[in-house]
């Protein structure tokens, strides 16, 4: 995985930083994704007012261990596994990456630029996640070794915290 590290890193600092910050842009993921991709919405029973907070810790975390695939991987593939249980579908996951990397865009372009280069990389990066998610979702067993040298169970939880959506450091 070759991926812009330093444009997703500083990307996402602007996100933090711009706009309403990640609760803006956590809520208007879901706005957009529901106007957009009906379909999905009868899957979330969380309301958006919880749900971005989780998605967002999660896009954190592995933004923030993009250089240490020996964390990030176990911990998407935790996350594909968990996918399982919230009846995602693989066709789902291009709906979320094209929502996500829009809204970043109407985020970023309030206060700043958002060029091209800035979009490519988030669409790389976002194939590359959903590509360890799916893998991992599709064949769980194949991970299951890697998830438990990493501190996960098999089903993607962990027994040292109820939010395995926040990496620790
Ligand atoms: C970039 C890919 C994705 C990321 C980073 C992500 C992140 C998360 C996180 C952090 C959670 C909280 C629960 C947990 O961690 O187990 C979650 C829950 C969930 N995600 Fe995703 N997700 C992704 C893709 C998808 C896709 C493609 C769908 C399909 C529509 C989806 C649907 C859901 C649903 C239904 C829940 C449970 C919501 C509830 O509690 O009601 N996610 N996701």
């Amino acid at each position: 995985m070759s991926l812009n590290v330093d444009l997703l890193k500083s990307t996402f600092a602007r996100a933090k930083e711009e706009n309403g910050g990640l609760r803006s842009l956590g809520l208007r993921f879901y706005e957009r994704l529901f106007e957009k991709y009906p379909q999905v919405k009868p899957l979330f029973s969380t309301p958006p007012e919880e749900q971005h907070k989780k998605l967002m810790a999660s896009v954190g975390a592995t933004i923030a261990s993009l250089n240490e695939p020996d964390k990030m991987v176990p911990f998407l593939q935790a996350m594909g596994i968990r996918h399982l249980k919230y009846k995602t579908e693989s066709a789902h996951y291009g709906a979320v990456g094209e929502n996500l990397v829009a809204v970043l865009g109407e985020h970023l372009s309030k206060e700043g630029e958002w060029t091209s280069e800035m979009k490519a990389a988030w669409e790389e990066a976002l194939n590359a996640v959903s590509e360890i998610m799916i893998q991992a979702a599709e064949n769980p067993e194949s991970c299951k070794e890697n998830l438990l040298k990493a501190g996960y169970d098999a089903d993607g939880m962990r027994k040292d915290t109820e939010q395995p959506w926040v990496l620790s450091r």
